[in-house]
């Protein structure tokens, strides 16, 4: 059987390459639990301090595969439990960034919507088509949507299964930064390569107050933030990132 996915560290960024491009990587759950390994391992690892994730071929993913699961009854829904591991990429502590080209549709979308951040194509084409399919968003998509651009444009999507362009999809702060489509993996590493330079602690302490962001009262969520704060000044490179202010040098991070 093919590899469902590519994998490769170069320097301190994890790339994960989806990798079923005769079917437009079509996720089947199988790709999904690997994933979710790999980015555990990128995140056990100390010399991976940012993943990028995207797809090989013509598509970052064209959904769920749909032949997976056309057969499917409820109950054995229920039982295969498969969305335990989307929620392992969920508990990710390191920054995750997708680069999307293509279709990113249905459960491709939600795949794009738990990453981090997002970068694309100018070309690129998000959607959730189940509405025809008789089905509805699974894997998060109608939470992440909505709390990334309101209620109203998320069900016009998710109602309509109309594609949002790479452009509309920037205007509603679906997607960081778009690129020329042949520009989209080199700039995409570029960026990770400069947020790794960052103190990782910080980044990994700020990218889970800003999701508790997402559930808590602002008053729960600040007393969240001060706690990892504070933890942070007891870290080898609070000491360092402040020496190298002080003494007017740029610093060297090491995740301690
Ligand atoms: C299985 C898929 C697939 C999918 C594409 N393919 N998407 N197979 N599951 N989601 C396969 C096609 O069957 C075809 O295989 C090959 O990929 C190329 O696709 P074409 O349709 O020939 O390409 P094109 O004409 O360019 O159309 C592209 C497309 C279309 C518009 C993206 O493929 C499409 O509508 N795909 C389905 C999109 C979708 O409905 N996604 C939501 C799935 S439900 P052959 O063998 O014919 O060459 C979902 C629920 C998630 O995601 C729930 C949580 C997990």
């Amino acid at each position: 059987m093919d590899n469902l996915l590519e994998t490769a560290v170069h320097g301190n960024i994890g790339l994960i390459t989806l990798n079923r491009p005769k079917v437009l990587n079509a996720l089947n759950r199988q790709m999904i639990r690997e994933i979710a390994e790999t980015l555990e391992e990128f995140d056990r690892r100390d010399d991976v301090r940012v993943t990028v994730l995207t797809g090989s071929g013509r598509a970052f993913a064209a959904g769920a595969d749909i032949d997976e699961m056309a057969n499917e009854d409820s109950v054995r829904m229920e039982l295969l439990n498969q969305f335990v591991d989307w929620d392992r990429i969920t508990v990710i502590k390191k920054p995750i960034i997708g680069a999307v080209h293509g279709f990113a549709l249905g459960g491709g979308f939600e795949l794009a919507l738990a990453c981090d951040l997002l970068f694309a194509a100018d070309t690129a084409k998000f959607g959730f088509p189940e509405v025809n399919l008789g089905v509805m968003p699974g894997a998060g998509g109608t939470q992440r949507l909505t709390k990334l651009m309101g209620k109203t444009k998320a069900l016009e999507y998710i109602w309509t299964g109309e594609t949002m362009t790479a452009q509309e999809a920037e205007r509603f702060g679906v997607v960081n930064r778009l690129f020329a489509p042949e520009l989209l993996i080199e700039e995409t590493m570029k960026f990770a390569a400069r947020l790794s330079e960052k103190a990782p602690l910080s980044i990994r302490l700020s990218k889970e107050a800003v999701y508790k962001a997402l559930d808590y009262s602002v008053y729960e969520g600040m007393q969240f933030e001060r706690k990892n704060f504070s933890l942070l000044f007891s870290s080898e490179d609070q000491k360092e990132g402040m020496s190298a202010f002080q003494e007017k040098r740029r610093p060297s991070f090491k995740g301690k």
